[in-house]
């Protein structure tokens, strides 16, 4: 079966290499992909936005199966498009997708059937959101209902603080049409978590828990950015509660979303706190997640392209949990100096030969590269992932670590505690 994966970032690279495992995999497409894309895969300069190209290529290719990384194009419709056209793809269609582009949605839905979510209040007036703050106990959350790339929540600690934070978002409009609507939430206190289901509509299959480290640098300091690094199985997630995270939370939210005629195909990624009263909903999002993808596929101990394949065509017979190594994966973003905030590009990368040679176990899934006159080349914010396989979370970050060190480009800059929030638990 021939893959075409829609995406360019260190999500995209890891579902690949992931796919490389399969014996059901045929030739592997990305678009338009980045430099660790383009070795296992062939990288096609495709606009990711014009469904009519892509469903041309997907025809011509003879392409089995796409599957869309990013929630952009999922917002778009480009799975509606693709079942128009008769063409396997997996991802959810457009009105299943809002359960991420739109926090007024997911609220309602998670309000209307039950499932455990901080209360809140949706405002589309500026005026009666900017006196409902003057009224309430802060801190509160304050976010930008619309898709913001991860930057549409601000946690205010004083009435002052909300108020400048709507004035920018719903009058200034900072996040464009995303800050026209809002969400005033409560602050939920506890560890964060994010837990996949791969759904079919109806049924869906668990994959390890992971953490992600959102603040851009160390004890969770400073501006928020796509991910910093990530590590799985997350310890605050135990199986009692993954059980209770399904029965409380995914199955309800699968259930909720047939019921509204919004059946979910694709990655139903829940971003999670574990509160001392149960697991609470943070938020949707309708895609696999970036950086926890490059630590979750490594513990998969199953066939990802039958599953996808699967949870896109004829379905699982059951829901349940996939099959998960007994190891620890941790995943360590080299970042660009200056990221989330403006950063130079075309930087030479060397070293990545070096850091690897030496563990079996550790790998370099690209994010924002590129190959220029024959030199790997740093092209976005986040720049690479070292990946690391051990059989504790320790060792996998001694190894991701000591490889990181050895590789090197002007500025690159990296969280020195990845995983010490997981090492904790295990004393
Ligand atoms: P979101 O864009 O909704 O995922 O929020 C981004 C980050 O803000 C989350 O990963 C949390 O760290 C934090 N956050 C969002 N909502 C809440 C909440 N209700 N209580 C505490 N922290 C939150
Ligand atoms: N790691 C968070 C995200 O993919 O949105």
């Amino acid at each position: 079966m021939n893959i075409l994966v829609i995406g360019s970032g260190g999500r995209e690279h890891a579902i690949i290499d992931k796919l490389s495992e399969s014996e059901l995999t045929g030739i592997m497409y990305c678009a338009p992909g980045n430099a660790g894309t383009g070795i296992a895969a062939t990288n096609v300069d495709l606009n990711i936005s014009d469904h009519a190209e892509l469903i041309r290529f997907a025809k011509e290719k003879n392409i089995g199966l796409t599957i869309v990384g990013p929630e952009q194009p999922l917002t778009d419709g480009i799975a509606d498009s693709f079942n128009e056209a008769g063409i396997l793809i997996f991802g959810p269609v457009k009105a299943a997708a809002e359960i991420e582009s739109s926090k007024a949605f997911s609220k309602d839905l998670m309000r209307k059937y039950s499932i455990p979510t901080a209360d809140y209040r949706i405002f589309t007036d500026h005026q009666s959101a900017d006196s409902y703050v003057l009224s309430v106990d802060h801190p509160v959350v304050v976010k930008a209902s619309g898709l913001a790339a991860g930057k549409g929540a601000v946690i205010c600690s004083s009435v002052s603080e909300s108020r400048s934070v709507l004035k920018e978002m719903m009058l200034d409009k900072c996040f464009g049409e995303a800050g026209e609507t809002v969400v005033v939430e409560e602050y939920l206190k506890g560890e964060e978590a994010s837990v996949f289901a791969v759904c079919d509509g109806k049924n869906f299959k668990i994959l390890a828990p992971a953490q992600d480290h959102k603040a851009a640098y160390d004890a969770d300091r400073g501006p928020n950015t796509g991910g910093m690094g990530a590590y799985a199985p997350a310890p605050v997630v135990d199986p009692g509660m993954m059980e209770r995270i399904a029965k409380d939370i995914i199955a309800p939210t699968v259930d909720a979303m047939r019921a509204e005629g919004r059946e979910f195909k694709g990655v139903l990624f829940t971003g999670l706190m574990i509160t001392s009263s149960g697991p609470k909903v943070i938020e949707y999002n309708c895609r696999f997640g970036d950086p926890e993808t490059q630590v979750i596929l490594p513990l998969l101990d199953a066939d990802l392209a039958d599953i996808l394949f699967k949870a896109a065509g004829e379905g699982f017979p059951e829901s349940g949990v996939l099959p998960v190594k007994n190891m620890h994966c941790l995943s360590l973003v080299l970042a660009s100096g200056g990221y989330p905030g403006s950063y130079r590009k075309g930087l030479v990368i060397t070293g990545i030969e070096d850091a690897v040679s030496s563990d079996a176990d550790t790998k370099i899934i690209h994010a924002g590269t590129a190959v220029r006159d024959g030199s790997l080349v740093s092209s976005g914010g986040r720049v690479l992932n070292v990946v690391s396989l051990a059989y504790d979370l320790k060792q996998a970050k001694e190894k991701s670590y000591r490889a990181a060190g050895k590789i090197h480009f002007d500025g690159k800059y990296c969280r020195s505690d990845i995983g010490d929030k997981g090492i904790k638990y295990y004393g």
